[in-house]
Order: C-alpha cells, then sequence, then structure tokens
C-alpha cells in the first residue's frame, strides 16, 4: 500500500504539472482527491492492512493527500496569475496618446463684446432695458420723430433706410435709439438703463459696412443729470474696454436728439494717432456718439425738461470689436468661418 500511496502521488504529480487550465485543475482534483476519487479508493484497502502498521499507512495517506493539494494550489496560483496578467495585456492602454479632438462651441466675438459692454454698465449702475422696449422692426415715429428728426431728414430717405412693403410707415430700425423713447414713454426718471441690439442700414456692403450690424444705447435721466455725469460715465467705459493705454477724446458733434452732442474717438489702433487709411489720416476712430437729451425729446415722452436733465449715448459693437482685436474687414463677423471664430 504504501507503494501504491508513492506512485498515485508522482502520478498525481506529474499530471498536475502538465494541465494548461483551470478546468483540467478542477478534473484531477475530482479524479485524485474527490470522495469516490484514487485516494479514497486506496485508503478504503486500509481495513486490509495489520492494525499496527495501519497508523503509518494512514499518516502517509494523509501525507500524499496534502502534498497532492499543495501541488493544486501552486499550479492553481500560477494559472491566475497567468491569467490576470493575460487580460491586463489584452486590455492594456497607453495612457500617453494623445487624446481625441473634441469640437466645442464658442462665444461668437460679437457676442463676447456685447457682453463685455453690458457688464461694464452694469457695474456702474446701469440696467437692461425690457426687450419689448427695443423692437427691431419699428415705426418711423420711434425711429425718427420721436427722436427730434426733421421730417426732410436725409436719414429717413429709402436710401439709408429699409422700409417695409407691410406699412408705409413701418421700417428695421436704424439705430437702437428708438429704445430710448419707447423706456422714457413708459417709466418715469430715474432711469439707468442701456440696450443692445441689431440695427439695419441701407448701405452698400464693403470692409468697413455692412447692412446689418449692432449698437449699444444707454441712457441716463434724473434730476440734475449734467454733462459732467456723461463724461464720468463714458470715460470710465472706454478706460474699461480699451484699457488706459489707449488715448481718447471728446469731440462736438451734432445728433438732432442731442444738444449739445458730442462723439468719441479712440486712437487708431492701426497707426497709433501717426495718421493712415484706416483713420483717413486723423490718427482718430469714432466710437460712439452721445449727448445731453434734447428737452424736445424728454418733451415728447412728458418728461418735463424744467426737473429732469439726461443724457444718452449710443455705440457700434461691430466697431468696437474690430478696434479691440484688429479686425479690419467688418463681413468676417457674418461669414461664420470657423477658421475666423476659432481666434477668440
Ligand atoms: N444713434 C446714433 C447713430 O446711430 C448714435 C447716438 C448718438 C446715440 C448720440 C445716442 C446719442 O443715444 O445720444 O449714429
Amino acid at each position: 500500500m504504501k507503494t501504491k500511496l508513492e506512485e498515485l502521488k508522482n502520478q498525481a504529480i506529474e499530471e498536475i504539472n502538465k494541465i494548461h487550465d483551470l478546468k483540467e485543475l478542477q478534473e484531477l482534483k475530482i479524479k485524485y482527491l474527490g470522495r469516490k476519487g484514487e485516494l479514497n479508493t486506496i485508503k478504503r484497502g486500509l481495513k486490509d492492512v495489520p492494525p499496527e502498521e495501519r497508523p503509518a499507512i494512514g499518516e502517509l495517506a494523509n501525507k500524499t493527500a496534502a502534498e497532492i493539494e499543495q501541488t493544486l494550489s501552486q499550479i492553481y496560483e500560477n494559472l491566475y496569475r497567468a491569467s490576470v496578467s493575460q487580460k491586463l495585456e489584452a486590455e492594456k492602454i497607453d495612457i500617453t496618446l494623445p487624446g481625441d479632438y473634441v469640437a466645442y462651441g464658442k462665444q461668437h466675438p460679437l457676442t463676447a463684446t456685447i457682453n463685455e459692454i453690458v457688464s461694464i454698465f452694469y457695474r456702474m449702475g446701469f440696467t437692461l432695458v425690457e426687450e419689448s422696449n427695443s423692437p427691431e422692426v419699428e415705426t418711423e415715429y420711434y425711429n425718427f420723430d420721436a427722436l427730434n428728426f426733421p421730417p426732410e431728414h436725409p436719414a429717413k430717405d429709402t436710401q439709408d433706410t429699409f422700409y417695409t412693403i407691410n406699412a408705409p410707415n413701418l421700417l428695421l430700425r436704424s439705430q437702437t435709439s428708438n429704445s430710448q423713447i419707447r423706456e422714457m414713454e413708459k417709466k418715469m426718471p430715474p432711469l439707468r438703463v442701456i440696450s443692445p441690439g441689431r440695427v439695419y442700414r441701407a448701405e452698400t456692403v464693403s470692409s468697413r459696412k455692412n447692412n446689418l450690424f449692432h449698437q449699444v444705447e444707454g441712457v441716463m435721466v434724473d434730476k440734475e443729470v449734467t454733462f459732467g455725469n456723461l463724461k464720468g460715465v463714458l470715460n470710465e467705459f472706454t478706460r474699461q474696454f480699451f484699457g488706459q493705454a489707449r488715448p481718447t477724446r471728446f469731440r462736438t458733434s451734432f445728433f438732432p436728439f442731442t444738444e449739445p452732442s458730442a462723439e468719441i474717438d479712440v486712437q487708431c489702433i492701426i497707426c497709433s494717432g501717426k495718421g493712415c487709411r484706416t483713420c483717413s489720416g486723423s490718427g482718430w476712430l469714432e466710437i460712439l456718439g452721445s449727448g445731453m437729451i434734447d428737452p424736445n425729446v424728454l418733451r415728447t415722452v412728458n418728461i418735463d425738461p424744467e426737473v429732469y436733465s439726461g443724457f444718452a449715448f449710443g455705440m457700434g459693437v461691430e466697431r468696437l470689436a474690430m478696434l479691440k482685436f484688429a479686425i479690419n474687414d467688418i463681413r468676417l463677423f457674418f461669414n461664420n468661418d470657423v477658421r475666423f471664430l476659432d481666434q477668440f
């Protein structure tokens, strides 16, 4: 029996060492150590062994079982390790590879410029006009007449302004100034509002002019609002928008709805004031119109000019964005060429 056990052990270990997978391992385990396995078959012959030899043989049987068990678990561990590293190898990723490019949307430079302008005025206490007070399809009255334009003003000509064919006095607004009138008509001072929006002009399209562009209108009305307030607010705006390094100047001007009127120029970004084609040799570029609201306009919206005064301003968004980002063609804003838009 002793030799049988020896042989069994050797045979088992030899077979175990040859296996390839966990399934075979399981089969061998049953074959040798299972309830009906070979070891038990041999052990059943223990009853035929003389009693004095039984303990030694029994011990040997247990030892044999332990050795087979140990070989099995060693092989099990090897197989398990191998399968894990095979899996890791198969699922390996190269974390040093560059990632896939994912195109994501960006704010359009005009939107970004409008947002910046609006936030500068927010910080000075201005709020947005109600959207319903700033329509793009407007009547002649709000776009011109209420703003003190004389009946024969050239801007009212169809050469400059798009009229609709739906009604004789309906047009696409040529300026955001219509929103001043609508806002002042509905609200009493103190008023401090701005209103960004689209405006339309019947012009020949060029690198400097487009039929559609954007303005931001502003108006402040209260008791004792002075030209000093106008200057303070607009100087602060240009300082924040362009930074201290870029000089600006106030220049007297004329608008039908303000008296006195002033335009603000910023030093030409192309030639830094030396004079070039962009600034027609003057060294300056106009960025906004402004002035003290004409008493006639206040009377039209039933605000008493003896009690209240105010200032207003209007700026071209494309113009400001072109100066800030050194863009030389207004049409770039509207072509939606991703190579252009991607730069912002
Ligand atoms: N509406 C004028 C334009 O389109 C700009 C402007 C000038 C607006 C003076 C104003 C202002 O409110 O006071 O050229």
